[in-house]
C-alpha cells in the first residue's frame, strides 16, 4: 500500500520516436546532454530529484533568512541531534561541499584514506588534499551474481593491510559510505559498522560516515540483520550513526530535499576547524550556503526519512522494479540496492566489447526506446576501472508511480529483445579531465 497521495502534479510527455532519435543525436549520444523536458521517466539520479512533502513546503514558507543565528538553523540542529545523535552541525550547499569542508580539516598531503568504496566526489576531494583514496569493499561487492545481505560492507582486512604498509600515523580517517553507492547501493550492517569503529580506535583515526542514504540502510538492517527485526528505523539509524565521530551528508538523498547538506561532528576542536573552513567555502556556519527556507525543509525531511512507511515505500519500489526486470529476463546486479537497480549491460550486450561502451549503448537505447534516462557506470564513466559495465536506474524519492515503473520494465524488455542489433559507441569529443568525461563527452555509434 502506497504511503502517499498526490497534492501537486507536473506534466510529462513522451516525445515521439523520431524526436527521440533527433534528440539523441543532438545530445552526442550522451544522455547528460538531453533537455529534461524531452525525458519521460528520468532515472539519472535520486539526488535532489525527489518530491517534498506538504510539511516540508510548509516549513519552507516559515524559513528564517537571518544571516546569523537563523531559527531555521536551530530546527536543523535539533533534527540532526534527534535523528542522527550529533550535537554539532555545519550546513553546506550539498554533499560535496560537506566533503570539502570536513576532509580539508582532517586530511594532509601524503595521507591514505580507506573507504568501503569512494563515491566519485569523495575520491576527488581526498585526492584534492594530496591524499590517496583506497577502496576496501568486501569480496563479492562487484560481483553481480553473488547474493549476500550486506555487500556494501567495509573490509577491515583490506584496510588493515594497507595501513600496516603506510603506517597508522598517515591514516587520519576511515570512511564508511552507507549505503555503498559505488557498490550498487548495497547496505552496510551494524555489525560491520562496529568493526570499523574498533578498527578506527586501533589506528587512532577519525571514523567518518557518509550518511547520504542512512535511512535506506537502516531499512535493510531492520529487514536483514539478526536482532534488528523489532527495532524501529529511527533506533537503528541512531545506533549505526552513533558509532561515528563525524558525518558528511548530502541532504539531496535521504533528507528528502532538492538541495543541501551538512557536516556533523562530536569533537569541539574539529568543530572549530570545520566552521572556519565553512566560512571560507560555504558561508557563515549557521547557513553554510543554504537559504533559511532550505534549512527548514531539510530539518523536516530528516525527521520524515526515518518514518517506516516512507522508507519502506522507497526501498520496496526499487526492489519491485528489480524483481519485474528480473522476471523479464534482464541481467541485473543482484540484489537491488536501496536507491537504484543496476543493469548488467555487459551481459545484455555481450557482443559489444567494453571499449565500445555497452553501458553507454544501453543508456542510449533506453532513451531511444522509451524516453527513459539512466546513467552509465562502467567503462565510459570509469575508464580502465575493470568494473562490470553497469547502468544505474536510480528512482527519485516519492516521484514516480507504478505505471512509470511498468513503462521502464517494458522499455528494458523491448531493448533486451533486440539486443543483438544494438551497436557500440566511440568517443568523438571529450573534456580535458578524464574523470569528468561522462558528464559532457560526445559519442557516435560504430
Ligand atoms: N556521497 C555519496 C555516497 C553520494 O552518492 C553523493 C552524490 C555524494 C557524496 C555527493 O553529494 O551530490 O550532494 O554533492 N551522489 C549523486 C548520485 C550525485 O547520483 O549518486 P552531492
Amino acid at each position: 500500500m502506497e504511503a502517499y497521495k498526490t497534492k501537486m502534479v507536473e506534466r510529462i510527455e513522451l516525445p515521439d520516436r523520431e524526436e527521440r532519435e533527433t534528440n539523441l543525436e543532438a545530445a552526442g549520444y550522451n544522455v547528460f546532454n538531453l533537455d529534461a523536458e524531452d525525458v519521460y521517466v528520468d532515472l539519472l539520479t535520486d539526488s535532489g530529484t525527489g518530491a517534498m512533502s506538504d510539511e516540508q513546503w510548509a516549513a519552507l514558507l516559515r524559513g528564517d533568512e537571518a544571516y546569523a543565528g537563523s531559527e531555521s538553523f536551530d530546527r536543523l540542529e535539533a533534527a540532526v541531534a534527534d535523528v542522527m545523535g550529533f550535537e554539532r552541525v555545519v550546513p553546506t550547499h550539498q554533499g560535496r561541499g560537506a566533503e570539502n569542508v570536513l576532509y580539508g580539516a582532517l586530511i594532509d598531503e601524503g595521507d591514505v584514506v580507506p573507504n568501503n568504496t569512494h563515491f566519485d566526489t569523495t575520491r576527488a576531494h581526498v585526492a584534492n588534499q594530496g591524499a590517496d583514496p583506497v577502496d576496501c569493499p568486501v569480496d563479492g561487492a562487484h560481483d553481480p551474481d553473488e547474493v549476500a545481505p550486506f555487500k556494501g560492507n567495509f573490509s577491515v582486512e583490506r584496510a588493515r593491510e594497507r595501513v600496516d604498509r603506510v603506517g597508522a600515523e598517515n591514516v587520519p580517517c576511515v570512511v564508511l559510505t552507507v549505503t555503498n553507492n559505488s557498490a550498487a547501493g548495497q547496505p552496510v550492517s551494524v555489525e560491520n559498522t562496529r568493526a570499523v569503529r574498533e578498527f578506527a580506535d586501533e589506528i587512532d583515526a577519525t571514523f567518518v560516515i557518509d550518511a547520504c542514504r542512512f535511512a535506506e540502510n537502516a531499512y535493510f538492517v531492520h529487514e536483514r540483520e539478526p536482532g534488528y527485526g523489532d527495532e524501529s528505523i529511527a533506533a537503528i539509524a541512531r545506533e549505526q550513526l552513533g558509532y561515528a565521530d563525524a558525518l558528511v551528508m548530502s541532504g539531496k538523498k535521504d533528507a528528502l530535499v532538492n538541495v543541501g547538506g551538512f557536516v556533523a561532528v562530536r569533537d569541539d576542536d574539529l568543530f572549530e576547524r570545520v566552521k572556519q573552513r565553512a566560512i571560507l567555502y560555504e558561508g557563515f556556519p549557521t547557513y553554510g550556503g543554504m537559504a533559511g527556507r532550505d534549512l527548514a525543509a531539510m530539518a523536516t525531511g530528516l525527521r520524515e526519512a526515518v518514518e517506516l512507511p516512507s522508507v519502506r515505500d522507497r526501498v520496496e519500489q526499487v526492489r519491485g522494479l528489480g524483481e519485474r526486470l528480473r522476471e523479464a529476463g534482464v541481467p541485473l546486479y543482484w540484489p537491488p540496492g536501496g536507491h537504484a537497480v543496476y543493469v548488467d549491460a555487459g551481459a545484455m550486450f555481450s557482443h559489444v566489447p567494453t571499449e565500445k561502451f555497452p553501458g553507454q549503448a544501453l543508456a542510449c537505447e533506453l532513451y531511444r526506446e522509451g524516453g527513459v534516462r539512466a546513467v552509465e557506470l562502467g567503462e565510459f564513466a570509469f575508464p580502465g576501472a575493470e568494473r562490470p559495465d553497469l547502468v544505474r536506474l536510480a528512482l527519485p524519492r516519492r516521484t514516480y508511480h507504478r505505471e512509470h515503473v511498468e513503462h521502464v520494465v517494458d522499455t528494458l524488455a523491448a531493448v533486451a529483445e533486440r539486443a543483438d542489433a544494438v551497436s557500440g559507441l566511440e568517443v568523438v569529443d571529450e573534456p580535458e579531465m578524464a574523470e569528468l568525461r561522462h558528464f559532457s563527452a560526445r559519442l557516435q555509434p560504430v
